[in-house]
């Protein structure tokens, strides 16, 4: 059974609005032009595709893009974009949901790796990433740097917005590598005063053993899209393993 919170409808509908910053230019035509360019003349596959954010443009560029995604509300959205003749998916967890073909690429962005709440399911989900790859192929992840140097001895919570519309902060259980995005916003009608989204935490090292145990090396980790380099002050990294010739 898959440990991930189950995107509902409701928030599937505002899921687009919700993360419009992530729909700028800015942030998503670097990732699209660096996804593209490792996926060659193959097919792509991406892991949690939502509701296309990524897929979509990188399809239009020419891309066969499929993806696997746990919330059909979230693929229903997807479907007001694209039908499934162009960007087909399979709605099942990523850990574990196989799809026909043989992909160069297969990624898995913003984050959502931790959406998998334990270790046993991240490391299934490198596995299910490699199954799919051709020899030759990349995985790539884009996922944060755990902030734990910015938490203060005894102190459990990081502060990420505070602004008069958004208060975020993370708590972290150190022991479990557990953590929860806490979100306030003034309440609204028909919006939510208070949500959560629950994760584990997972260190850049502890990702490359995974893709050791899927048969993957690193080939490259850089701090962001634009390929800026990782360094010990990242707050995030984008990373690519790739399996044997
Ligand atoms: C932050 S959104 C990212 C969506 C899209 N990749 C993007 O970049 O906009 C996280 C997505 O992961 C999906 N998800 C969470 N756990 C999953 C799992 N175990 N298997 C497949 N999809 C999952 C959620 O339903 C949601 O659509």
């Amino acid at each position: 059974m898959v440990s991930s919170d189950l995107w509902d409808e409701r928030t599937a509908e505002r899921y687009d609005a919700g993360v419009a910053s992530m729909f700028e230019p800015a942030v998503l035509d670097p990732a699209v032009a660096f996804l593209a360019r490792l996926a060659g003349d193959g097919p792509a596959l991406e892991l949690a595709i939502g509701t296309g954010r990524v897929a979509v443009p990188l399809a239009a560029r020419g891309v066969p893009v499929s993806g696997i995604e746990l919330s059909a509300p979230m693929v229903g959205e997807l479907r007001r974009k694209v039908d499934a003749s162009a960007v087909p998916v399979a709605v099942g967890d990523m850990a574990t949901t196989r799809v026909p073909g043989e992909f160069s690429l297969v990624y898995l962005v913003f984050n959502t790796i931790g959406n998998l709440r334990t270790q046993d399911e991240q490391v299934a989900c490198f596995r299910n990433a490699a199954a799919h790859l051709r020899p030759g192929g990349r995985f790539v992840v884009e996922v944060g740097v755990p902030p734990l140097r910015r938490l203060p001895p005894g102190a459990v919570a990081v502060p990420f917005d505070v602004g008069d519309e958004h208060l975020g902060f993370d708590t972290f259980d150190l022991v479990t590598q557990q953590g929860v995005s806490h979100h306030y916003r003034p309440a609204e009608a028909g919006a939510d005063a208070y949500g959560a989204h629950h994760y584990r935490y997972v260190w850049p090292s502890e990702l490359d053993l995974m893709a050791r145990f899927a048969g993957m090396e690193l080939e490259q980790r850089v701090a962001d899209w634009d390929g800026s380099a990782f360094t010990a002050d990242s707050e995030s990294h984008v990373s690519v393993w790739r399996t044997p010739q």
